[in-house]
């Protein structure tokens, strides 16, 4: 089934070419598959470029347009929500519609009667519950601004985000169920609004029957700390309140080079336009379809596609909360699309292959009816040529590699399933999206001939739905990404277009790595891994991993006469970067080096070291200080 407004039949040279030589005609055409309560009536605001905004003088309510019109257009009945837990399979429910609107009504009332209004921002520091997706709609139900945490970060990460964000309310749950542990995120909580500077001034917690721990257990602290069951039982519902287009739904941290996370900000009405269009033209799922994507709503993946993208077109969304594997086996996949007849699923090539791993046949497949699914979509890292054949083999269905940005919140660049199809390459996530203007530049920001490598750009104004700026930080912003090539935007992603014009994304160009899907600075690792007393100085580099696509390995210079047992500094350091920043940064490689490569200036030579540790290839840099150094670092990695 094709969903109404995708553009289908229609090559998408021709839909390109309109959406940027017809920009702004392409996207109020567009705006019109959304519910305004002020029409736009001009898409782009150049007025103050580079700073551009989308839809001025328009207003809308982002949750109005993911539940209230669906219920009012008589889809009050269909299944909204389903939340499928493979952890507790007895806590699995599924919202409609109707009941899903009621929930969130009444919990937008609940943030109303702590004060909180439109404008304010609110933490969301939970599992892949409903009521995760619930405090995020009923924010956006409000207008308060939401900044979901990812439940894998530790206190001192989640108190960086409060101070940045300056929240006057936190939403959390009890905990989440990781497999074989319970991880309670309440003592978690209480840690970083000691921690934080700005700690909000309400604590709300939704109880999970599994992990210990409520707000009762919190009643001394400077915050007041409630429970979500009980605000909700006596909570008037909260009616949509309208806000500007350009007024923010989101931030959004994530992590750049250095060990301060970036606060992505992402608007109400460019997103609500950009999202819809999308799950039309890239993904071609409309109204009454099942969709399913396993990622966590901590990441913008979740955001995008758990609950904005398919509630917006009156899609089933599935909020799955397990693993690709060992809960309880590589089936776990299957099993869920059998059960909810999944039209299409979106994961992170790192899911596949572990998958793959335990089930390198997918015998598994056999054992679920798995007919639904027509799609299998991929992002989050590079769909490397080997796991997308083995997908498309053992599923004998199109498996769509797209490349993406928690900035860019939606598809740079795709094979847009909307419009007639393109022929798949493998290793490429196709070619720029409409509204992307992809460019590859060499580092004087000379366009680059077909194939060549280089820095990968997009060209200003980005579309709509992309971010607006970093929360409070204009100068970073601008320096980050529009000062390094002049009316580019830039990636921070490496790679070539082809003679077709096919897109190939390599890696990154900065000290970002992507562990299992996950982004994690390594200058955030280096800063813990420093704070060691028998550390003089380190580097942390994404080394290639077979599972996870990367890791984070460590070298440490140890303190002169310090003298300390490489295995003891090893527990040690994987403890403290566990605790300061959370499991999720799976810090597991210490390696004790005599000294570091360097430029002359000083700089660590970590893309060399990488090269080193990955048995690649390299040149030794004319700016390094001291060759030996090099030379001996390569003995003790390669030997
Ligand atoms: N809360 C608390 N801890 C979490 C967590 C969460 N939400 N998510 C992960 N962790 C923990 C894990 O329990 C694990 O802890 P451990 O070291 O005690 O085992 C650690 O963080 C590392 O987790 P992860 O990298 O996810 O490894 P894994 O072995 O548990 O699972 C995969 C491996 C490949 C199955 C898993 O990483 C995966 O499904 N990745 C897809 C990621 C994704 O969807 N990304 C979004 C972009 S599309
Ligand atoms: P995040 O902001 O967490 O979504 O991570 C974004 C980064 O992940 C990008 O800058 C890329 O480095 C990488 N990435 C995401 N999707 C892809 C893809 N399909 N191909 C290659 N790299 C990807």
């Amino acid at each position: 089934m094709s969903s109404p407004t995708a553009s289908a039949g229609r090559s998408y040279a021709d839909v390109y070419r309109e959406s940027v030589e017809h920009s702004e005609e392409f996207w109020l055409k567009a705006a019109a598959a959304v519910e305004w309560v002020e029409e736009p009536t001009q898409a782009l605001d150049a007025t103050s470029a580079p700073m551009y905004r989308w839809f001025p003088g328009a207003r809308l309510n982002t949750c109005f347009n993911a539940l209230d019109r669906h219920v009012r257009d008589g889809r009050g009945d269909q299944d909204a929500l389903v939340y499928d837990s493979a952890m507790v399979p007895e806590a699995s429910r599924t919202y409609t519609y109707t009941q899903l609107l009621d929930e969130v009504s009444r919990f937008a009332g609940v943030l109303a009667g702590q004060g909180v209004v439109a404008g304010d921002r609110v933490i969301i520091y939970m599992p892949m519950i409903p009521e995760a997706a619930i405090a995020m709609l009923a924010c956006a139900r409000i207008g308060a601004v939401h900044s979901v945490v990812f439940g894998g970060f530790a206190a001192k990460e989640l108190a960086t985000r409060i101070d940045d964000a300056g929240p006057v309310a936190l939403v959390t749950a009890s905990g989440g169920l990781e497999p074989g542990r319970t991880v309670e995120y309440l003592p978690m909580v209480a840690k970083a609004l000691e921690l934080s500077s700005t700690p909000p001034h309400t604590v709300i917690v939704k109880n999970r029957d599994h992990v210990p721990g409520s707000a009762a257990d919190y009643r001394n602290g400077a915050a007041a700390w409630f429970d979500w069951d009980a605000l909700a039982a006596d909570a008037s519902p909260a009616q949509p309140v309208p806000v500007a287009a350009t007024d923010p739904l989101y931030i959004l941290y994530t992590s750049g080079t250095t060990g301060k996370p970036k606060g992505v900000v992402r608007d109400n009405g460019g997103h609500a336009v950009a999202l819809t269009w999308s799950m039309s033209n890239v993904y071609d799922i409309g109204p009454g379809e099942v969709w399913w994507t396993a990622s966590d709503v901590g990441w913008v993946v979740g955001h995008s596609y758990i609950v904005y993208g398919p509630l917006l077109v009156g899609a089933t969304s599935v909020l799955y909360e397990g693993k690709p594997v060992g809960t309880p086996d590589a089936g776990a996949f299957w099993r869920v699309v059998s059960d909810h007849r999944v039209s299409a699923l979106f994961t992170a090539p790192t899911a596949i292959r572990a998958v793959r791993k335990a089930d390198p046949d997918a015998k598994e497949i056999a054992n679920y009816d798995i007919s639904s699914l027509k799609t299998l979509f991929a992002a989050g890292e590079r769909l490397d040529p080997d796991t997308y054949a083995w997908a498309t083999r053992v599923l004998d269905l199109p498996v769509i590699d797209h490349w993406w940005q928690t900035e860019t919140g939606w598809a740079i660049c795709a094979n847009l399933r909307g419009l007639d199809p393109m022929p798949v390459k493998a290793g490429s996530p196709t070619v720029p999206v409409p509204g992307y203007r992809v460019e590859v530049v060499d580092g004087e920001g000379n366009t680059l001939p077909a194939g060549a490598e280089g820095n990968i750009v997009i060209g200003l104004p980005l579309p709509p739905g992309t971010l607006t700026g970093l929360w409070r930080d204009t100068d970073r912003f601008v320096k980050s990404y529009l000062a390094t090539f002049d009316g580019y935007y830039l990636t921070g992603d490496s790679g070539y277009i082809d003679e077709d014009g096919y897109v190939f994304v390599l890696g990154r160009s900065d000290d970002v790595i992507n562990v299992a899907g996950h982004r994690l600075s390594t200058g955030s690792i280096e800063a813990v891994v420093a704070g060691h007393p028998a550390v003089a100085e380190c580097a942390v580099v994404g080394i290639r991993d077979e599972l996870k696509g990367q890791r984070p390995s460590g070298y440490v210079v140890l303190k002169a006469g310090v003298e300390i047992d490489p295995e003891t500094l090893r527990t040690e350091l994987v403890a403290m970067v566990r605790e300061q920043i959370g499991a999720v940064a799976t810090f597991r490689d210490v390696t004790v080096v005599g000294a570091l490569p360097k430029t002359r200036s000083g700089k660590i030579l970590r893309k060399t070291m990488r090269q080193i540790a990955d048995h690649e290839q390299y040149t030794v840099p004319s700016t390094i200080e001291d060759i030996a150094v090099l030379e001996a670092l390569e003995k003790q990695l390669r030997q």
